[in-house]
């Protein structure tokens, strides 16, 4: 039985992708294993979406020429969106000769054929070019994440074209799955009893689009909630433009989806927002955070920013630090403009040193961490209901709260169990708390 490492880099699309991926190749007979060393097929399934992340992947590819040398039969995939891109399998066919495989992550069914074709040819297979884009239905799935927590995908793919992203190029055009698909590994999953189900999509709020009947995420989301049990329904990601007043109104209707919302900005200037393509301007973003909050009362906002964009000037820079203080997001993923071979931003000029672009990171994370705290300070003494997703050692245990912040609390609770308690305080940035025995 051969043994199966596999790495995930980059965002819950991909660990969703990769639970699949264990799936099909433990029900082909691989045994997983968390020694990369030993592991007779090491995947790594890669992202794009900067170029850290690539730079790291091609670190880590790098390290195990070694054991390749040292043990010739043990075979090298690459999949995931970096793969996807030509400049990226030029480089690995010429430079990095003891990599077995590609594989196209909108095929995932393909992988134990590719294996097969390897060993049967003993040819590299490096056609990562898909015949197909498919919508990975039907795969076995071995979830790998927390014990309480379960990823489902409902759509793939991304027709927004925002000018800095790859994802467009590398995940192709949006596909939803069918409703009946995702309900049927909705339940199941709540029969398993994962108590925090996320959906994921490059942008939930355009599911639906193209399937048959009258589906979008709104009706997807109060459908899942009228499905009986204990749990919280999370998604991520949603994009501004076709976040609805609908949308919020049937949050605000279903007790069972959480009170968090992912919606990533970007930017706080109007200039920058239409050269980044994203079809909105900041007051329109304000209004609708506002309306979500008018008709959810306690909603928390977490956001994407991106620093030194092509041309961001010190002023419009200075937009993005005002709406940080205005938006009163929870907290931010925040990144400095990573330039993408192909798209549309690549071609712009781009003349702010990266040393200006880091120092604009540094000072809106400190004006983000005033917030988190001045958040943090008010959720002191309320009374919650919170998930154990873990325990610490030394009579401790994380609580995940609705909105997705995590409190240490005292005790061995059991974990995927829900217990009421109260934030207490924080100390170096970490929340903690008691719980209420009732
Ligand atoms: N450079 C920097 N950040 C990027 N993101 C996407 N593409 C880039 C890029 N080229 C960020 C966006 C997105 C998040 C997933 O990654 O903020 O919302
Ligand atoms: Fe996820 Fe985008 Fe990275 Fe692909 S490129 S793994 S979709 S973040």
């Amino acid at each position: 039985m051969p043994t199966l490492f596999i790495r995930t880099y980059g965002c819950q699309q991909n660990v969703a992708d990769s639970e699949r991926i264990r799936g099909l190749l433990e029900e082909c007979g691989c045994i997983s294993t968390d020694d990369e060393n030993t592991a007779d097929i090491v995947l790594f399934n890669t992202c794009a979406v900067r170029e850290h992340a690539e730079d790291r992947v091609f670190g880590n590819v790098g390290q195990l020429k070694a054991n390749k040398a040292e043990r010739p039969e043990m075979m090298i995939l690459l999949g995931g969106c970096m793969v996807h891109q030509v400049s990226v399998q030029t480089k690995i066919k010429k430079s990095y000769p003891y990599v077995d495989i590609l594989f196209n992550t909108n095929e995932l069914a393909s992988i134990p054929s590719l294996i097969l074709r390897r060993l049967k040819t003993d040819k590299r297979v490096l056609d990562a070019e898909c015949a197909e884009y498919t919508l990975n239905e039907e795969l076995p799935v071995k979830r790998d994440g927390l014990a309480c927590r379960a990823y489902i995908p409902i759509m793939y793919g991304c027709n927004n074209f925002c000018t800095y992203c790859i994802v467009p190029y590398v995940r192709g055009r949006e596909r939803s799955r069918s409703p009946e698909a995702i309900e049927k590994e909705f339940r199941d999953c709540v029969a398993a009893g994962y108590k925090d189900i996320m959906l994921l999509g490059q942008n939930v709020n355009s599911y639906g689009v193209g399937l048959e009947g009258d589906m979008d995420f709104p009706k997807l989301l109060k459908r899942f909630n009228d499905v009986e049990g204990d749990f919280t329904i999370r998604f991520m990601s949603s994009h501004p433009k076709n976040a609805t007043r609908e949308l919020f109104d049937t949050i605000a209707e279903c007790k069972k989806v959480s009170r968090h919302i992912h919606l990533p900005v970007q930017s706080g200037s109007n200039r920058v927002l239409k050269a980044m393509n994203r079809h909105y301007t900041v007051e329109e973003y304000l209004s609708l955070i506002d309306y979500a909050r008018s008709v959810i009362p306690g909603v928390y906002f977490t956001s994407d920013i991106i620093v030194g964009f092509p041309g961001e000037t010190e002023a419009e820079y200075e937009e993005t630090v005002d709406l940080i203080r205005k938006a009163d997001f929870y907290s931010i993923f925040s990144f400095i403009y990573s330039k993408r071979t192909g798209t549309v931003a690549a071609d712009m000029e781009d003349e702010t040193p990266h040393r200006v672009k880091a120092e604009r990171l540094n000072r809106l994370n400190e004006i983000q961490r005033e917030v988190t705290d001045r958040l943090d300070a008010e959720m002191v003494g309320r009374e919650q209901r919170g998930l154990c997703i873990g325990n610490l050692g030394d009579n401790k245990s994380e609580i995940r709260l609705d909105n997705n912040a995590e409190v240490t609390v005292d005790g061995t609770l059991e974990v995927n169990t829900y217990c009421d308690m109260i934030v207490t305080g924080s100390i170096n940035k970490r929340l903690y708390g008691k719980v209420i025995e009732k």
